[in-house]
């Protein structure tokens, strides 16, 4: 007979990660959820294994908007990204578990989520996103913003944390440190929020998930 580490049981398990229920639970009751370790270990390590093997040339100046209507704005993001469609290993393990997060919201919450996009995120030295939305209403697309950070030993020091805010009265809501293992939802509609700089390299994994507001003729997701 083998005896199995309980963690190994809840992990082996996709399905039923822990942080799922705590961040629909979250979403529902204040529309963001923070979680210090959001990610099993081993899909975390892989992740950073996979970053750090990747060459520079692979990530590209980011843009306003979505992939196929980019508007290069420097004075808004200064970040280079690389957009996550499963051609290595850790990519696609990633997108098992972010469809996985995605049927339990949907079975939870009633969100309808459809489909999801991701890339990988490098903030130079410096590097910046001044305040935006990641949605707007009305336009209904993203619905649920996620972001992992992939960046071991942060320092308080170091800068480079997300700032959330409250619609409409700009109050700060959530400052997180990009600390390895960090992972963050919010509702895409109803946060405005920010990336401030850091004095290192700081890396994420930036998604969103979407419902399908395909209209007449024009097929929205892209496919
Ligand atoms: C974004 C974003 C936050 C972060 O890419 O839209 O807000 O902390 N990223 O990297
Ligand atoms: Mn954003």
């Amino acid at each position: 007979m083998s005896v199995v580490l309980a963690e190994e049981v809840v992990f082996s398990c996709p399905e039923i990660e822990p942080s799922f229920e705590l961040m629909a639970k979250n979403l529902a009751s204040q529309g963001y959820s923070l979680h210090l370790n959001g990610l099993n270990p081993n899909l975390l390590d892989s992740l950073y294994e996979y970053i750090q093997t990747m060459p520079a040339d692979k990530f590209k100046r980011a843009g306003i908007g979505r992939e196929d209507n980019l508007i290069l704005n420097e004075s808004v993001r200064t970040d280079q990204v690389c957009w996550i469609n499963g051609e290595s290993e850790a990519g696609q393990d990633w997108l098992n578990w972010t469809a996985s997060l995605q049927r339990y919201l949907n079975r939870n919450l009633f969100l309808g989520l459809f489909s999801f996009e991701s890339h990988f995120a490098h903030y130079s030295t410096g590097d910046f996103y001044k305040t935006h939305k990641d949605a707007f209403k009305g336009e209904a697309n993203r619905i649920l913003s996620i972001v992992v950070y992939l960046n071991p030993d942060w320092k308080h020091t170091d800068g480079g944390e997300l700032v959330l805010y409250q619609d409409q009265t700009q109050v700060e809501i959530l400052r997180v440190v990009p600390n390895f293992g960090t992972v963050v939802a919010f509702l895409s509609e109803d946060f405005p929020h920010e990336v401030l700089p850091a004095t290192r390299d700081r890396y994420s994994i930036a998604g969103w998930f979407r419902v399908n507001s395909s209209a007449g003729d024009k097929v929205d997701p892209p496919r």
